[in-house]
């Protein structure tokens, strides 16, 4: 089959289109006929050396896809040959066929072209997760760092379904129009003084902050949680080493909180998938949520479709298409 493959960690130009072996799925597992492959921020990291994929996992990039079952291995009930599918990929996504669990297997939400559904899953099993986590409730305010990117487009509208006032941050113009049309309350530049301006908007801090930054943000997050309020990191954009004032989490009982989908062990991943696939995809069914913009590439334009992403220029979603 063609998949997209690196030789050496670099930029954009190592992504290469090549022939490499069908994977076989396995006792437990399906092969998925590969339709679009959603490009995630974490593949770049990859591309680059910093993120190499857990042990057993494919090396090839890719963490989600959408496509039909090609084959279906022993110990699978419920799929045949052909049907429609989304999976939660911890590798192995920039191919024409991958083998994935079959708890990572499920079919896409009623009303949703195949295509689109490629970029769906991972991003709602992330914010999805990460919300259960923490507790995100009715009535709460939520703060999502990246309002305009995929993860952060979704957790506007996730956690708009869940009655949270919404605050997001973005680094455009166009980009906070954007969380703004997605329903976000209030979208604020992470180029000027956010700090501020949410705390005037919220007067009392807010309940639960979805960070992609890390340290860079660490203490700015602290300072702007509500008593009681939860932070959880989920990138590391801004680095890993920080300081952390642990008095101000104690004086108001907050916690901090990070966590990694990709390296999950398969039965919580499958748990999460299915709980996606139970609140989430009657939401895009009933176009409560609308899924991200989409830039499609081809597969053998992978390269470009890194540097779409790297540019910052992208609004939502990418996807490519085998
Ligand atoms: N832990 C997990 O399980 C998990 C799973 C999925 C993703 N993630 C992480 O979640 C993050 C978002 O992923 P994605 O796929 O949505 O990537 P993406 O579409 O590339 O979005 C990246 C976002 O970072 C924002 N950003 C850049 N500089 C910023 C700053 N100084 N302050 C605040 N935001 C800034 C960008 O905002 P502008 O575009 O407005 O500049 C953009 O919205 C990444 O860090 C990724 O690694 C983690």
């Amino acid at each position: 089959m063609r998949a997209i493959t690196v030789d050496q960690p670099g930029g954009p130009e190592v992504l290469q289109l090549d022939e490499v072996a069908d994977p076989v799925p396995g006792p437990g597992e399906l092969l998925v006929e590969v339709v679009a492959a959603g490009v995630n921020r974490a593949d770049l990291q990859q591309r680059i050396g910093v993120y190499p994929p857990p042990p057993g996992a494919s090396g090839i990039i890719g963490l989600e896809c959408s496509g039909r079952i090609a084959a279906v291995g022993g110990e699978v009930d419920g799929w045949q040959v052909g049907d429609p599918c989304v999976a939660l990929l911890a590798g192995g996504g920039y191919a024409e066929r991958v083998a994935v669990p079959a708890g990572q297997v499920v079919r896409p939400p009623d009303g949703i072209d195949l295509v689109t559904a490629g970029g769906l899953l991972e991003v709602a099993a992330t914010v999805v997760s990460n919300a259960d986590l923490v507790g995100l409730d009715d009535g709460e305010t939520f703060l999502v760092h990246g309002g305009a990117g995929g993860i952060g487009s979704f957790a506007i509208q996730y956690a708009k379904q869940l009655g949270a006032t919404v605050i997001a941050t973005a680094g455009s113009p166009k980009k906070l129009d954007h969380c703004r049309a997605l329903g976000a309350d209030l979208a604020v530049s992470y180029r000027d003084d956010w700090s501020a301006a949410i705390a005037d908007f919220t007067g009392r801090g807010v309940d639960v902050i979805l960070d992609n930054m890390g340290a860079k943000y660490l203490d700015a997050n602290t300072a702007a949680l509500a008593p009681d309020g939860r932070l959880v990191i989920i990138g590391l954009q801004g680095g890993s080493r920080a300081e952390l004032d642990l008095g101000r989490l104690l004086s108001r009982r907050c916690s901090v909180t990070a966590t990694s989908l990709r390296g999950r062990p398969v039965e919580q991943k499958a748990a999460i998938v299915a709980r996606v696939a139970d609140t989430v995809w009657p939401m895009y069914a009933a176009g409560r949520i609308r899924a991200a913009p989409e830039t499609r590439f081809g597969l053998a334009d992978a390269a470009q479709a890194h540097s779409r992403l790297e540019s910052g220029e992208n609004v939502g979603k990418i996807l490519l298409l085998p």
